[in-house]
């Protein structure tokens, strides 16, 4: 069984390890291989190469990052740090080990302000980079210096807006649950079942390097998913406010981005973000009905 380290255990890294580890025993029947999963949980900076020997992983998937805007303007010498700077100090340490290391370094979508390009395409991996805010450019910058490295060898996705049926505070789903106004602007959303359908790619095709954008066939609007929400019942019915609206009291600046990457769409075959969308939210239903319940027979 091939080992996985993944580091960071947030949104992203902890449903990657359910998915690919224990219960991927079941996953194993239907989607490829169960992993044994490892966690790397302290400061990436910490993970040595003694470490990095004792578990001697087959891949190290990077998820770990500081997410939230805000905190990254208010502590830019810190978010350049675990953001851009850790990771490649990290890819120094893995690429000096003497067995092979698939490296796995999640990046972002918002690295655009868009939706689309001023020619109106939406943005493929290739396009400069056009950050917002701090976040985007240490997440563009770590992007440009690995890819500088060794872009044969790592692998970078560029999710966009992660939503999943979880009840977890950094959903997607979850946060346009609780906004009563939002944009009708265009943007690619990223399902955890396509950032798993790639990673299993990326896992078993160890030439597929380079940047992947990643995200659900189709565009959608965080209104439309607002009325989606609604209609399952478990959200108010959103109102619409402009984007030049949301612009003067949003900072830093909320981007629209819409995703394309041809390589992407021929090899992994993203599902259709409508439908991801209708069983995430039923999905998140079913874990908001669990929970009252619970909460129910606790009181
Ligand atoms: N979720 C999205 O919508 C989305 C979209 C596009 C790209 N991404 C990218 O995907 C990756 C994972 O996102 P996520 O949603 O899982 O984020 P998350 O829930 O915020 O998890 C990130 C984790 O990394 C940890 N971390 C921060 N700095 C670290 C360091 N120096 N060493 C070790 N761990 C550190 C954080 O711990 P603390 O909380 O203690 O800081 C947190 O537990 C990030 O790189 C993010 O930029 C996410």
């Amino acid at each position: 069984m091939k080992k996985l380290l993944i580091i960071g255990r947030g949104q992203i890294g902890s449903a990657l390890g359910n998915i690919l580890g224990e219960q991927g025993h079941f996953a194993s029947a239907h989607n490829g291989h169960a992993y044994e999963v490892h966690y790397w949980e302290k400061d990436m900076d910490a993970l040595s190469t003694d470490a990095l020997l004792s578990i001697l992983p087959d891949a190290v998937i990077n998820t770990a990052g500081k997410t939230d805007l805000a905190w990254c303007e208010a502590n830019a010498r810190e978010a350049v740090r675990c953001n851009l700077e850790a990771p490649v100090r990290l890819y120094e340490r893995i690429r000096n080990i003497d067995h092979p290391i698939r490296y796995i370094h999640f990046s972002s979508g918002c690295i655009w302000d868009g939706p689309y390009t001023p020619d109106g395409r939406p943005f493929t991996p290739t396009m400069p980079p056009s950050p917002a805010c701090l976040y985007s450019w240490t997440k563009a910058a770590a992007d440009a210096m690995l890819m500088n490295i060794d872009k044969e060898h790592i692998a970078i996705l560029r999710p966009r807006q992660v939503y999943s049926g979880a009840l977890h505070l950094r959903n997607t789903l979850v946060k346009l649950m609780k906004y009563p106004k939002l944009v009708d602007t265009p943007n690619s959303v990223s399902s955890m079942a396509v950032i798993e359908k790639t990673v299993r790619y990326l896992l078993t095709h160890s030439e597929a390097s380079g940047i992947w954008n990643v995200y659900d066939r189709g565009v959608i609007t965080p209104f439309q998913i607002g009325e989606m929400l609604w209609q399952t019942g478990v959200r108010t019915q959103p109102q619409k406010i402009s984007k030049d609206e949301l612009d003067r009291f949003h900072t830093p600046k909320r981007v629209d981005t819409v995703l394309y990457d041809e390589r992407f769409e021929r090899c992994i075959n993203p599902e259709n973000v409508e439908a991801q969308l209708h069983r995430a939210i039923d999905e998140l239903r079913h874990a908001i009905e669990l929970q009252a319940a619970s909460e129910a027979l606790a009181a």
